[in-house]
């Protein structure tokens, strides 16, 4: 039953995510012009440079807010702009960066998120305003040594109402002047593949025995029968509001386990059918692990997400045993050693050569460079001429004017094991 399932969903929506991936024209001419040649063609000229990028692979989002809610629409595009010189500077001030969606103009029709916002989270945001005001085109901010947009209300839906996990986010740089100095697209990935709907039906093993006509009322009716709650009644229902949740800064009620841990560890406990990360994660069809990095890749349909984060109970036990959901994950070093160990505690926030983040170069989480996805991989090859991490064979010139001594990772302590 859950199988035959999953396979008309898998193949209805692979059509349309196929289509959503190869038809936005923009995203095309964004490569096509002659603004394409890489930027290193340009050997001596101290242009600027933007490299952008999201904060995680994948940003997830419940697929209606009518009920419940557990993500809402919330993307974060970052940038650093960098003016090549010899050395290279990192730009912090003097020019103005903007950010906008190829093809994702509008959330109006999209999705009923801001008519339950106020019972949700208790503001009344204007139509296609997100929760820290931005909306889905707008200016980035300077924080500390890169600009960003957090809180882009952003959903899996383009202008012509097609699936659009994959958005292209273009990031413009202009000068004092107003003149447009430099631009790039990086992805903004958003998905409601959330396939609770694979299990919680009305005949599904979810609330046996009670039909309450939807996923969602099979869940909160579900919580009620097991945990003595009262959902039902108080919908939509923010599982966040008791849940504390790293993701969303909700402190939960005292006594209740976090988000992370209840989902995690009352999946685990089901025999036979404990849920694969896909089945919660996007997803069979939207494939969020991308990276083509061989070691770190999804291996054909299986997403081995097992291999950095350990299996779903071990998710929830290193919660048990003092982990923090969202705070603590997996790192760099622990396969590729102590010369990779990251400056903050995640890698999204860590600098490495000389303050550029890592993620600039190696790009958002899941989506390392090079990606099995052509979207991701554009970036790189306008600035490179390659798909690789940036900086990759000795190509130092998008950066840098002239050849420049050493390699990335020999800055300042590290010992240096890769000689690139
Ligand atoms: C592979 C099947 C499967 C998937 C996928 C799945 N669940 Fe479940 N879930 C179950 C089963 C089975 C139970 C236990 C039912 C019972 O207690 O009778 C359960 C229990 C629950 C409970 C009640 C926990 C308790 O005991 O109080 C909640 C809440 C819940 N699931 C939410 C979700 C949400 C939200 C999603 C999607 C993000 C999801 N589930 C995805 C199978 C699944
Ligand atoms: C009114 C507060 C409240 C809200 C809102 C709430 N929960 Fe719960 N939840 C609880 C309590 C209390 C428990 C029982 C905790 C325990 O047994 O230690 C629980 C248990 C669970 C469990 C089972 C944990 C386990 O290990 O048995 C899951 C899964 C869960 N909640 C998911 C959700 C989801 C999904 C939502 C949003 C639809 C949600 N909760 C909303 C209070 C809440
Ligand atoms: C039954 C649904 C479900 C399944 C199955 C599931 N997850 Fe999750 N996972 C969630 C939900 C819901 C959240 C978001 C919780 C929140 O909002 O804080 C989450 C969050 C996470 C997080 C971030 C929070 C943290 O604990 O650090 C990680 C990492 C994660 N999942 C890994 C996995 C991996 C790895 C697997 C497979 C082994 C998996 N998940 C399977 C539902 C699921
Ligand atoms: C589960 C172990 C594991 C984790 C965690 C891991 N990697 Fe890897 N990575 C590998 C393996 C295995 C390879 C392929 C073998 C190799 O080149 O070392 C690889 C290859 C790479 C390569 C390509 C190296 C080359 O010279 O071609 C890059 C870049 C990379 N990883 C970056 C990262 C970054 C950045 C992180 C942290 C965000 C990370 N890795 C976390 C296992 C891992
Ligand atoms: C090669 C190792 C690797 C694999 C495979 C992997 N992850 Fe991760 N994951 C990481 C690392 C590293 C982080 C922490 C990123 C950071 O510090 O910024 C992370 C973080 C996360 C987070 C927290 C939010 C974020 O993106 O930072 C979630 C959720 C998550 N992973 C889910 C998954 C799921 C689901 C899969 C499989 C589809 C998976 N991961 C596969 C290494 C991996
Ligand atoms: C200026 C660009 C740049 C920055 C910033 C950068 N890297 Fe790299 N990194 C590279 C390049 C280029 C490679 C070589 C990849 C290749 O050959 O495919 C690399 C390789 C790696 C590898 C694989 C090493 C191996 O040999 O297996 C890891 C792990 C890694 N970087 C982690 C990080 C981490 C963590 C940060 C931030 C602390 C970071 N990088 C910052 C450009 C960068
Ligand atoms: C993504 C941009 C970028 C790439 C690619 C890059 N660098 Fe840099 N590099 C910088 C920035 C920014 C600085 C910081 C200059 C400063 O201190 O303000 C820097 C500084 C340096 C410095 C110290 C300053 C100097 O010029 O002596 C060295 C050495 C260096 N890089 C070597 C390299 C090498 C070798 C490569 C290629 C293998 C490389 N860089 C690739 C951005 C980059």
């Amino acid at each position: 039953m859950r199988l035959i399932k999953r396979v008309v969903l898998a193949s209805s929506a692979l059509v349309l995510l196929f289509a959503a991936i190869t038809a936005p024209d923009g995203i095309n001419s964004f490569i096509d012009t002659a603004d394409a040649a890489p930027e290193r063609m340009r050997p001596n000229a101290p242009n600027y440079i933007v490299i952008a990028w999201n904060d995680l692979g994948m940003h997830c989002i419940s697929p209606r807010f009518k009920q419940m809610a557990i993500l809402p629409p919330f993307n974060n595009l970052e940038a650093q702009v960098i003016k090549r010189g010899s050395p290279p500077r990192i730009v912090t001030s003097g020019v103005t960066v903007r950010y906008s969606i190829n093809n994702n103009t509008t959330v109006a029709g999209k999705t009923d998120f801001w008519d339950y916002d106020v019972p949700l989270f208790g503001v009344d945001l204007p139509l296609g305003i997100g929760l820290t005001g931005n909306g889905l085109s707008g200016t980035m901010t300077m924080v500390g040594d890169r600009y960003e947009a957090r809180g882009i209300p952003t959903v899996p839906i383009d202008d012509q109402g097609q699936p659009y996990p994959y958005q292209g986010g273009i990031v413009e740089v202009f000068d004092d002047t107003g003149r447009l100095v430099a631009k790039t697209m990086a992805t903004i990935p958003v998905s409601d593949e959330l396939h609770c709907d694979y299990c919680h039906d009305a005949g599904g093993v979810g609330a046996p025995g009670i039909n309450t006509g939807t996923v969602e009322g099979n869940i909160l009716a579900l919580h009620d029968l097991r945990d003595g709650t009262n959902l039902m009644q108080n919908q939509p229902v923010l599982c966040a509001s008791c849940h504390s949740d790293n993701a969303l800064g909700t402190p939960g009620e005292p006594g209740v386990p976090s988000m992370s841990l209840a989902m995690h560890e009352r999946h685990a406990q089901l025999g036979t059918n404990v849920p694969s990360c896909y089945d919660c994660h996007p997803g069979a069809q939207t494939k969020c692990l991308r990276t083509n990095l061989e070691g770190m890749r999804a291996n054909g349909s299986n997403p081995n997400c097992e291999r950095c984060h350990g299996t779903l109970a071990n998710v929830a036990a290193t919660i048990r045993d003092g982990r923090q959901p969202w705070l603590d994950e997996p790192t760099c070093a622990q396969c590729h050693g102590g010369s990779f160990t990251t400056n903050q505690p995640l890698y999204k926030d860590s600098t490495g050569h000389h303050g550029v983040y890592c993620a600039a170069c190696h790009n958002s989480p899941h989506a390392w460079y090079p990606s099995k996805l052509g979207i991701d991989n554009k970036q790189p090859i306008k600035l490179q001429g390659s798909a690789e991490s940036i900086g990759a064979d000795g190509k130092c010139s998008v950066c840098h004017i002239g050849q420049p001594d050493g390699d990335i990772h020999d800055e300042g302590g590290g010992d240096g094991d890769d000689d690139r």
